[in-house]
This record gives C-alpha cells, sequence and structure tokens, in this order.
C-alpha cells in the first residue's frame, strides 16, 4: 500500500548518511555490507541513481585483496562496539576485518536490468561495480575456500551476518571466552538485552577478533589460527546466486572469458552444496571444518540453497514440507531456528525470530524451485507483519511482535521489493 511504501522510503532516507544507508541510528551508526547490498535492490525500485551509488560507497571499503569488510567506518560514531580501534585494520577508510554475506552481485545484477527496463542505465557504473564483485567473489574462493572444496568458510560468526544462530553453537563453544580486548558492549544499551546475544558469545567473539588482527588480517595465516571455522551452506548458497547473477553481467558487459572462469567456480559450488542436502532432516547442512562433521542444528540455513540450485521435485518438496511444518502454529513465518527445538528463543536475534530479508531469500528459492503457492504465502506473512508492527529489525515468530532497533533500513527495501510485485515477480 502507498502509505507504507512512502513509509519505507522515509526511512531510507532518514537513515540515509550521505550516499550510503545505516542500517538503523544509533544500534548500527556505520555501513554494513549485506544490509547496503538489500538496501541498493529497494532502491532500484525508485532511484537507480541511488542504488548504484549505495554500492559504490561500499566498494569504497574493498580491501586491496578483494574482500570488502562487513562494516565500512565512514565516519566516527561512539555508539558501537567494536569500532575501529578495535579492529586495527589499515585500509585508508577504517573497516572491520571479517567479510558477511556477498549479496553484492545480486543486487548489481537487480539494478542493472531495472536500470536496462528504464532506459536509465549507466554503463561505466554498472562495469566498475562489476570489477569490484569479481574481485571479492574471487578473494572469497581465494581466502576461504583454499583447498577447493566448492564451499566457502566462515571464520568469524559475524561473517554469516547470523551471528549468534544455534548453528554456531557447539563450534563456538570451543572458542576461549578470553579476551585481549576489553569488552564494553554498546548494543544493550539500545535494545533489551533479552533480544541480543548473551556476554560469553560477545566475549567468543571477540576473542576471535583479537586472534585475527594479531595475524595482521592476512587471510593465510587467518586459516592457520582459526578456531571456528565453518563451511556454510547459506553463505555459499548467497554466493552461488551472486555467482549466477555475475556470470550473467560477464555475458552482458562482454566479458566472455571472465564469465566462463565464474561459470566454473559456479558449478564446483553448484555440486558440493548439493551434496549437503540430508534426506532425513529435509534440509541442508554446513560443515564444521575443525571438528569435521555436520552442522546438524536446525536453522533457516538449511533452506536458503534454494535460491541457487534447481532441485529435483521431490528434493524440493521435501524442502517445502519441512519448511512448512516450522511455520505451523506460527504469526509470522519464517523462523530461523525450528519451533520447539531446545535453542529456539522467539525474541533473541538470530536464535528464532523471522526476518525480513531471510524470507526475501526463501521466497526466491521457492519460487525458484517450483512452490509458488508456498511463496506467495510467505510473502504476504512478511508484508502484514510489517504493516501490522511497522519496519522492525525482526519480529518474533509466535506473537508477531515487531523486536530489535526499529525503523530498520533493511526491512523497508524488504518492504517495498516484496509489496511491489507478487513473488513470481520477485527476481
Ligand atoms: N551484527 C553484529 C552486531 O550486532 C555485527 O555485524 O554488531
Amino acid at each position: 500500500m502507498t502509505k507504507y511504501i512512502d513509509e519505507a522510503k522515509a526511512i531510507l532516507a532518514a537513515n540515509d548518511r550521505g550516499g550510503y544507508t545505516v542500517p538503523t541510528d544509533r544500534l548500527y551508526p556505520f555501513q554494513w555490507n549485506w544490509d547496503s547490498a538489500f538496501v541498493a535492490m529497494g532502491f532500484a525500485a525508485y532511484d537507480i541513481d541511488r542504488a548504484y551509488r549505495e554500492l559504490e560507497r561500499l566498494a569504497e571499503g574493498q580491501w586491496a585483496d578483494g574482500m570488502i569488510p562487513h562494516i565500512v567506518f565512514h565516519q566516527p560514531s561512539d555508539s558501537y562496539f567494536p569500532g575501529p580501534d578495535v579492529w586495527r585494520t589499515d585500509h585508508v577508510i577504517p573497516t572491520s576485518g571479517i567479510t558477511q554475506p556477498p549479496v553484492f552481485a545480486m543486487a548489481l545484477r537487480q539494478i542493472y536490468e531495472t536500470a536496462v527496463a528504464t532506459g536509465s542505465v549507466a554503463e561505466e557504473r554498472t562495469l566498475a561495480l562489476y570489477e569490484t564483485a569479481l574481485k571479492w567473489h574471487r578473494w572469497w574462493y581465494r581466502a576461504r575456500d583454499p583447498e577447493g572444496t566448492g564451499l566457502v568458510a566462515l571464520l568469524h560468526p559475524w561473517e554469516s551476518g547470523s551471528d549468534n544462530s544455534p548453528a554456531w553453537d557447539i563450534a563456538l563453544a570451543r572458542v576461549p571466552t578470553v579476551t585481549q580486548t576489553v569488552v564494553v558492549r554498546k548494543d544493550t544499551g539500545h535494545v533489551d538485552p533479552a533480544m541480543r546475544p548473551r556476554d560469553e558469545d560477545y566475549n567468543r567473539f571477540i576473542h576471535l577478533l583479537d586472534t585475527y588482527a594479531d595475524c595482521g588480517w592476512d587471510p593465510a595465516r587467518q586459516w592457520q589460527r582459526a578456531e571456528f571455522k565453518i563451511a556454510d551452506v547459506q553463505t555459499s548458497a548467497i554466493l552461488l546466486k551472486a555467482g549466477e547473477d555475475l556470470q550473467y553481467l560477464a555475458g552482458v558487459l562482454g566479458r566472455g572469458d571472465e564469465g566462463d572462469e565464474i561459470a566454473a567456480l559456479n558449478e564446483r559450488t553448484r555440486q558440493a552444496l548439493k551434496a549437503q542436502w540430508r534426506p532425513h532432516f529435509s534440509r541442508f547442512v554446513s560443515r564444521d571444518l575443525l571438528a569435521s562433521q555436520d552442522v546438524v542444528a536446525a536453522t533457516q540455513a538449511g533452506f536458503i540453497p534454494l535460491l541457487a540450485l534447481d532441485l529435483d521435485e521431490a528434493t524440493a518438496e521435501a524442502a517445502g514440507a519441512e519448511m512448512r511444518k516450522w511455520c505451523k502454529g506460527m504469526q509470522v513465518a519464517f523462523p530461523t531456528t525450528e519451533p520447539g527445538s531446545a535453542s529456539f528463543e522467539a525474541k533473541r536475534y538470530w536464535r528464532g525470530p523471522a526476518w525480513a530479508i531471510i524470507n526475501w531469500l526463501l521466497i526466491k528459492g521457492l519460487h525458484r524451485n517450483g512452490q509458488a503457492g508456498f511463496a506467495e504465502e510467505l510473502r504476504r506473512s512478511t508484508i502484514s507483519a510489517i504493516e501490522k508492527e511497522g519496519f522492525a529489525e525482526y519480529f518474533d515468530p509466535k506473537t508477531g511482535e515487531g523486536c530489535g532497533g526499529l525503523g530498520f533500513s533493511w526491512t523497508a527495501a524488504a518492504y517495498i521489493a516484496l509489496e511491489r510485485a507478487d513473488s513470481s515477480a520477485i527476481v
């Protein structure tokens, strides 16, 4: 509805800090990587120039080795921990030292296609951002899959974007809670601590940060010293979907050789992801590389591969049926942890709540895999949750209550993208 679209646009305008968008005021006062990619897809619906700009500002944070960090600290703020002094990286614009899910090329393709359709394509801007994305994808494979398995690994839970997911519990329990850096949390001063990760999680997050800072942020040294190393199906699936979009862009931009290179990387990831399907769970599982074990915790990550794979009908239906089971009795889908499981917490960040951007990815995945009816239900559920509760960071799936930060950019962007078309048109 127009009223809510106007509100969504007003949130993106209010969170604009000069060509880039903060996720929300105070709680997240800088530019976050995957947040900005989703935001750029929201802007693509009504302001192509601003959509390009969002990605360009993120690209300013790209490291010489190709990594795009998870936070770009364009301007100082004292409302967030850990800030640049804790990260100790040496990029010209201060940044964090880890990365986040590579949604960037998905956004770039959407911006490009919308620009073509509206006669506003900017060839040079597209090409520059394509090169940024290509460098980043090469970095993922070099730095986070040095053995060439096809699945990329996370060295820090923050890299998943799903910071305190039950998927990390077993692996994170092995990480010491001692830190060199004094942990002074700011997040719990902005939102109810019961909605945030626990202090022991934060100690481990910062322990890992300290370890990697000691490695001078060199990817090979980090790989050797990592005390947390998960080959993650959510990140790998996003990388593959973004890789497909990058391959498409290589084609239209006349970069045939690069297109072949990307296609080969994509194919390896496609096969590796398919091998992570576990029929007895009806979902995909990540792999704990240090323990040589499957990550069996039941989280949304197990269904994200639908985004990037064309599954056979029986597999797609099994995944869809399992997802429906999780939605039973929920006010708002899709819960990020299986309801009823011991680790499910309806309000605590990534341990159960429904997130509009996760739904966005799942809707695309369901649609790709012949589940248009379910995709449409999920789209409507997401829209009505936002219309009832506002543009909250996420939603309690049991009550529908909006939780976490308010006036949230990626929820606004998801609303704009999901509201304007039925799910078949969500590219
Ligand atoms: N999501 C993390 C935080 O809450 C880090 O990116 O700060």
